[in-house]
């Protein structure tokens, strides 16, 4: 069932268990990504960046791949195709592409610009049945070599967002893009707590899933994450487990350079991840 991340995320914010949202870069992964929900009976978001809905052809391209794939492998989960820190006009296309679910990242404008912009996008997804997230502080992450300690979002500012009637709020508590730098001093638990004071019952997503710790995780679920979101840690299993495939000869073994057969190794390592986040964010059976 291709669905908007709300009633998914309402359940997941009372149950006290988090919904997984997993970037897409193409076939492999979509469908690696659809598997392992069906399986374990799980709700997913899938997320599209921008520059991911490029490489993929557009935003109907994905669409279609995506509702072709659900009927092709009896897709019976609930599904949200996602939008992930969309512009403004990037969220435009995909709402006229059939996107059931959007990301506006107003982050980098002042406060009052992205009030704005995001206003906008809430009354036109509130009549399609679209989910909306909106951000408030820029999450850090790498930037030109610099790996930054993650930033913190103000609870008044996400309170004032949360408010415009959004349905999931993406505030930055400490947390990075990629990896983790060595020296990162871990989620800032405060600030949490002060973001879930002022917005209530807003559900919370948590970016930058890779390389958390289960017990931040876990804990952070507790005060009020809903959706956390995993990107560079199925790039990394994948990419570990086809060069393992190549180093070991095996692409030149009879058939072995079969694409299906070199790409394999990488939708099983895909799996996995998938797999272990759903069991850490609780949201197994959960469909
Ligand atoms: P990671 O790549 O760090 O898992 O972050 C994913 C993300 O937050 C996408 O919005």
């Amino acid at each position: 069932m291709l669905v908007s991340a709300k009633e998914m995320l309402n359940k997941a914010r009372d149950g006290h268990y988090a919904v997984g949202q997993f970037n897409i870069n193409n076939l492999e992964w979509t469908k690696s990504i659809l598997q392992t929900a069906e399986e374990l009976k799980a709700p997913v978001i899938l997320g599209v960046s921008e520059g991911a809905g490029k490489y993929m052809c557009g935003y109907d391209t994905i669409v279609g791949m995506v509702k072709g794939m659900m009927t092709g492998l009896n897709i019976t989960v609930p599904v949200a195709i996602h939008l992930d820190h969309g512009t403004f006009e990037g969220a435009k296309a995909c709402i006229n592409a059939g996107f059931s679910s959007i990301m506006f990242d107003g982050s980098h404008y002042p406060i009052e610009e992205n009030i704005k912009l995001t206003t906008a996008l809430v009354n036109t997804c509130d009549i399609l049945g679209i989910s909306l997230e909106a951000e408030v502080g820029a999450i850090g992450g790498e930037e030109d070599g610099v790996v930054g300690m993650g930033e913190c979002a103000d609870p008044k500012e996400c309170k004032q967002i949360a408010d415009l009637g959004v349905t999931m709020l993406a505030a930055g508590i400490g947390n990075i893009h990629g990896k983790y730098p060595a020296n990162w001093p871990g989620l800032r638990f405060d600030v949490l707590e002060a973001i879930k004071k002022e917005v209530g019952d807003m559900p919370l997503v948590l970016h930058g899933g890779t390389g958390i710790p289960a017990d931040m995780i876990k804990k952070a679920i507790s005060l009020g994450v809903a959706k956390i979101n995993v990107n560079t840690e199925c790039q990394i299993a994948f990419s570990a487990a086809v060069r393992k495939y190549i180093e070991e000869g095996k692409d030149l073994v009879g058939k072995g350079f079969d694409p299906r057969k070199v790409l394999a190794p990488g939708c099983e390592a895909i799996k996995d991840t998938v797999r272990e986040k759903m069991e850490i964010f609780g949201c197994i059976g959960k469909a």
